[in-house]
């Protein structure tokens, strides 16, 4: 098991398998990445699916328990079955996607091993999904995610980015998945530092106190005090999660998962610019990596770092506040 300098264990990866996406959602970190996306056709600078499948056995070999394939939009990747079928026996497997491909393809991700799923959702209506996603497919991300409750993925998450250009939606992505059994939400707090926008972020306090009156139970979790809200009764059907990582404080200390970039270097941490290059992805340089990533890592968020004459440095001027501006009405 491997421990980084904050006695952060290494127990999850997520993996970029392309940063190609079909959709251009306006909030796009595009997995820290930034803008730099180019045509669709697949891209030389892709892990093959050997190599995808070797970083993942050395990670089941350094004891990391669980995988998420992301993007861009992973199932652009036509091996993305072969992948799941061939990750470690052991590992759960994870899927974050934008949905349009789901309708064909779900079922045979879970033939082939697929655990759970997060689908992108920001909004119950066309036109508004159309804005935000600058993508037509609204339709298939429906029909998506049906087919991944029928192929039995149970809970199917959706996931909602929380910013000025969503909030007035929480409403009816709350009551979606208080009809739909299945459904989980998860509000996750819009992050400006590499999509860019700041004025975009919303006081994430008052979704909170939305849906504390919303609810019909919450559960708080541990010591970090995250909360879940129950919004179809108190049976524990129609859970609403909300992930806030610029305004709780311990966010960053509960991060226990690096990140592989679609073109095979490891990240410590989702905002930070730094990268651990994995060579020619052989075990012995993917094993040198992940040993040096982790003993690397740094908490983000609460100590918001700044580059100052090329390090990396505590900003003693950020407050939290300061990106925080008044977002439309909740109600
Ligand atoms: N802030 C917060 N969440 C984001 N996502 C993408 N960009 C941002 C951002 N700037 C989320 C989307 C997507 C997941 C991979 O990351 O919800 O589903
Ligand atoms: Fe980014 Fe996901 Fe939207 Fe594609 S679907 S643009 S990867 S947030």
């Amino acid at each position: 098991m491997l421990v980084d300098g904050f006695g952060r264990e290494l127990t999850e990866i997520r993996v970029s398998l392309t940063d190609r996406c079909n959709f251009d959602c306006v909030y796009c970190h595009n997995e820290g990445l930034g803008d730099t996306r180019g045509p669709m056709a697949p891209r030389d600078e892709e892990m093959t699916t050997d190599e995808v499948v070797r970083v993942l056995s050395v990670a089941a070999d350094l004891d990391v328990q669980a995988v998420k394939l992301t993007g861009g939009e992973p199932m652009l990747r036509e091996d993305l079955e072969e992948i799941v079928r061939r990750a470690p026996e052991g590992m759960e497997v994870s899927l974050t996607t934008n949905g349009s491909f789901l309708p064909d393809r779900a079922e045979g991700l879970v033939e082939a091993g697929l655990e759970r799923v997060n689908v992108s959702q920001d909004a119950v209506d066309p036109e508004a999904f159309a804005e935000i996603t600058q993508s037509g497919a609204y339709d298939r991300v429906i029909e998506g995610v049906d087919a991944a409750l029928e192929a039995g993925l149970d809970p199917v998450k959706l996931n909602m980015v929380v910013f000025e250009g969503t909030a007035e939606y929480i409403p009816e992505m709350v009551d979606r998945v208080a009809e739909r059994e299945g459904l989980r939400l998860q509000l996750i707090e819009y992050m400006p530092e590499i999509a860019g926008h700041p004025e975009w972020a919303i006081d994430i306090e008052r979704v909170h106190e939305w849906l504390a009156e919303r609810a019909d139970r919450v559960e708080t979790r541990d010591m970090h005090d995250r909360k879940r809200y129950f919004v179809a009764g108190d049976e524990g059907e129609g859970m609403v999660e909300v992930v806030d990582p610029v305004e709780n404080e311990m966010f960053c200390d509960n991060c226990h998962r690096v990140r592989v970039t679609h073109d095979g270097s490891l990240k410590g941490c989702l905002n930070r610019p730094r990268v651990h290059p994995m060579g020619e992805l052989t075990e012995a340089e993917i094993r040198a990596a992940f040993h040096e990533v982790v003993a690397d890592r740094v908490p983000y968020y609460g100590e918001f770092m700044i580059e100052e004459d090329g390090e990396w440095v505590r900003n003693d001027e950020y407050v939290g506040e300061q990106l925080v501006v008044e977002g439309p009405s909740l109600t």
